[in-house]
């Protein structure tokens, strides 16, 4: 049974996230000194998030992607992949990472038929990713999208969140980088999402200033003809070469966004801005059959009419959208703990 919500939008991508952690604070996302975790005994097993998925997967999901905090914290995750590599009914799995623990982790991700991996990179200049990040690790990732590039995955892609005065003179290079390591790059338009407690709009660079100046570079950008549910638009340069800009910002999606996200605690959110979500932990912990969960995910879906970005993009005040006080009552409302 599929389902749709109130705007006609399906229950097909869901983003599971294996735990809040994260080994780097990137100033965009974890620039406060202290955050609140969840509580360990919260968290899902691995078996837990098998059910979830199948009930899911009933109701039409067909595309998982495994997030965080940063996933490959999560102890034996390889274990995880091959439980849902495994699942006929996902014709896509994909798993998102800061790339720190990649290099080590690729033969395990592959052996268990990891077939796509998204690695976060903002910029090529350790200095800045230090200044960034708040931690000396840049090598690591690089090391990490070498060991990837010759992994055999499907498809490696880069994602890179431009923001004015820190990395927005990167764009080429990080192209130029791209297309040495067979890796697709995303620029992403910096969000006011929960977290991103220094957010500001003149940091913002939007899509057409992005393409301007590619533009202006490269002697042209052609936008490539597809019509898909992803966030990323994508383009290609006149020597052929394919990238993708995300956004969310200045032009969102939410029309045709068909993503959920489930924390590491089994919470469900139907939208990257929704306030509050759906606890599936309780019910599945009390013992609720499949149909019971079938049922009451399908209801949630059927009302939902969220359209978080194009409401914040109408905003008339967009200062912060939540102010730190109430993200260290309430963690749920951190884009880590909801999965970036
Ligand atoms: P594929 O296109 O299938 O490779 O995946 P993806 O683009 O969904 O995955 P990825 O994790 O790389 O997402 C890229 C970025 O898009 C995220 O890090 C966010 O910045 C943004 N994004 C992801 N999900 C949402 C969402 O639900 N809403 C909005 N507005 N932006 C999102
Ligand atoms: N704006 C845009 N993307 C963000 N992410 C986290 N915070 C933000 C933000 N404020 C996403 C990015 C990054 C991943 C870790 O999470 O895609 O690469
Ligand atoms: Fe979907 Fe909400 Fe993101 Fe819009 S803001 S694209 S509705 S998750």
């Amino acid at each position: 049974m599929e389902v749709q919500d109130r705007l006609g939008r399906p229950l097909a991508n869901l983003r599971v996230s294996v735990t809040d952690r994260c080994n780097l604070r990137c100033n965009y996302c974890m620039p406060e000194a202290e955050y609140v975790w969840l509580p360990r005994n919260d968290i899902l097993t691995f078996e837990e998030i098998d059910r979830l998925v199948d009930v899911f997967a009933a109701l039409g999901t067909d595309k998982v992607r495994i997030t965080g905090g940063e996933p490959l914290l999560r102890t034996d995750l390889p274990d995880l992949v091959a439980l849902l590599a495994g699942k006929a009914a996902l014709r896509d799995l994909a798993l998102t990472t800061n790339g720190i623990l990649l290099a080590e982790q690729v033969p395990a991700l592959r052996q268990a038929g990891l077939p796509r991996i998204t690695v976060s990179l903002d910029t090529l200049e350790s200095d800045r990713f230090e200044a960034l990040t708040r931690f000396d690790r840049h090598r690591d990732v690089l090391r990490g999208l070498d060991a990837a590039a010759g992994a055999g995955f499907e498809s490696v892609k880069i994602d890179t969140v431009v923001i004015r005065g820190v990395n927005d003179d990167e764009l080429v290079p990080m192209l130029e980088y791209g297309r040495r390591v067979n890796a697709e790059v995303r620029f992403i338009e910096y969000m006011d999402v929960g977290g991103a407690t220094r957010w500001s709009m003149d940091d913002v660079v939007s899509r057409r200033e992005m393409l301007d100046r590619l533009a202006a570079h490269y002697g042209g950008t052609e936008a490539v003809d597809e019509s898909t549910a992803a966030p990323a638009d994508r383009f290609t340069l006149p020597d052929g070469l394919v990238f993708g800009i995300i956004s969310s910002t200045t032009e969102p999606f939410c029309r045709q966004c068909d993503r959920s996200r489930l924390t590491a605690d089994g919470l469900w959110y139907r939208c990257l801005y929704a306030r509050t979500g759906t606890d599936l932990r309780g019910p599945l912990r009390a013992g609720a059959g499949r149909e019971a969960l079938e049922d009451l995910i399908a209801a949630t879906w059927r009302q939902r009419d969220d359209r978080g970005a194009e409401e914040r993009l109408a905003a008339a005040d967009r200062s912060t959208f939540i102010p730190v006080e109430a993200l260290q009552s309430q963690p749920h409302l951190e884009m880590h703990t909801r999965g970036g």
